[in-house]
């Protein structure tokens, strides 16, 4: 068996012991003769695993008592939808554009109501996360809405909007779990688990209890109400068993590395390699305002887009996979998620210093 440091935005690594003991478990799941992919959602067994993933995912987040967490399925683009058509009572809401899933998730909120985009950071191809301490938010707004990691051009918030009292709406796809936040200044948090947690198509949606209502908008979908999927505790119909039972691990894992704090800190010495290597480098450069950097994508670019696509073959070759930048921005970017290790970041470094000996 051989592994690669795979740096993909997503689908993206995830930890070795839980691909092992997800391997071991796959024909027999303790002792039940089936895989976890085999066994009805409503067995006891899965039921535990689902029951269990909750417990372990509010003790990780320090999930206060009225949120409620839902393993939902559609990928967070499905959110997209289902946050205006659950919370666009008043018809209006604040969008932060800071990217493509921002955009995306203000062009679909569109569909329900008016948008009022409160900043943007397109100037400077979202090179940057806009101020956000005194935003023109006005109180008819339902919502305000973010996109806190933002996966393609590796920017993120490190501080929150202030909303002056509106809920704060954010998609955390890409940087769930890698940090400690404080839950309770939110109204909605989720995320596609496909980065950080799990496989994808899963996405965990932790909701204030008082936003979850029969007060939706006409023709919302009933899989897309969230009033369905609390009062079912997410088996309204046949969940994602197979991803919810790998995030469940993927919590186990944390739990037994120290929870949250001590992956902030890993991630921030892993994040630091790269971006100490790239600040003194004469070849390549990052492409991100240093106050706005992000610790779990890391877009850089040489500047000459051929020697860009040297390098992102020469990095194959050599074991480092998904280098390549998103369509839109070109160049390179690394995606250091939780389960990427140190050695891996400290190998790329070394191989990006004798890249540009060799080529500069
Ligand atoms: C920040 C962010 N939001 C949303 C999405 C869309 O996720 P999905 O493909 O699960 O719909 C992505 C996907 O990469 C993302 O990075």
């Amino acid at each position: 068996m051989s592994r690669v440091y795979n740096f993909s935005a997503g689908p993206a690594v995830l930890p070795e012991e839980v691909l092992k003991e997800a391997a071991e478990d796959m024909m027999d799941y303790k002792g039940c003769g089936m895989s976890v992919m085999e066994m009805s959602h409503r067995s006891k067994m899965f039921d535990d695993i689902i029951k269990e993933a909750e417990a372990d995912i509010r003790s990780l987040m320090n999930i206060p008592d009225n949120y409620k967490v839902l393993f939902l399925q559609g990928g967070a683009s499905q959110q997209f939808a289902a946050v205006p058509m659950n919370l666009m009572k008043k018809k209006k809401a604040g969008y932060i554009i800071t990217g493509q899933w921002a955009k995306k998730a203000a062009q679909e909120a569109k569909n329900y109501g008016e948008v009022v985009e409160l900043a943007s950071s397109a100037d400077k191809t979202f090179s940057y996360i806009p101020d956000c301490s005194d935003l023109a938010i006005t109180d008819d707004l339902d919502y305000v809405y973010i996109c806190e990691n933002n996966t393609i051009y590796g920017t993120h918030y490190h501080e929150l909007p202030n909303t002056k009292g509106v809920d704060l709406v954010s998609d955390v796809s890409s940087c769930f779990l890698s940090e400690p936040i404080d839950v309770s200044k939110y109204a909605v948090v989720y995320g596609g688990v496909q980065k950080n947690v799990g496989p994808a198509g899963l996405v965990i949606a932790i909701i204030r209890e008082d936003l979850i209502t029969d007060e939706v908008l006409e023709g919302t979908p009933t899989m897309l109400k969230w009033k369905t999927q609390a009062d079912n505790d997410s088996l309204y119909n046949t969940p994602n068993c197979w991803a919810i039972y790998i995030c469940g691990l993927v919590f186990k894992w944390l739990l037994k590395n120290g929870g949250l704090e001590a992956m902030k800190k890993r991630n921030e010495e892993k994040a630091a390699i790269l971006y100490d290597f790239l600040d003194q480098s004469k070849l390549f450069k990052g492409t991100v305002e240093p106050a706005s950097r992000s610790l779990m994508n890391v877009p850089f670019v040489t500047g000459d887009a051929d020697l860009d696509a040297k390098f992102i073959a020469e990095a194959k070759a050599a074991g480092f996979e998904n280098l390549k930048g998103h369509r839109t921005v070109g160049g390179m970017r690394a995606s250091i998620y939780n389960a990427m290790p140190k050695e891996g970041v400290e190998k790329l470094v070394a191989f990006m210093a004798e890249f540009e000996k060799k080529n500069s």
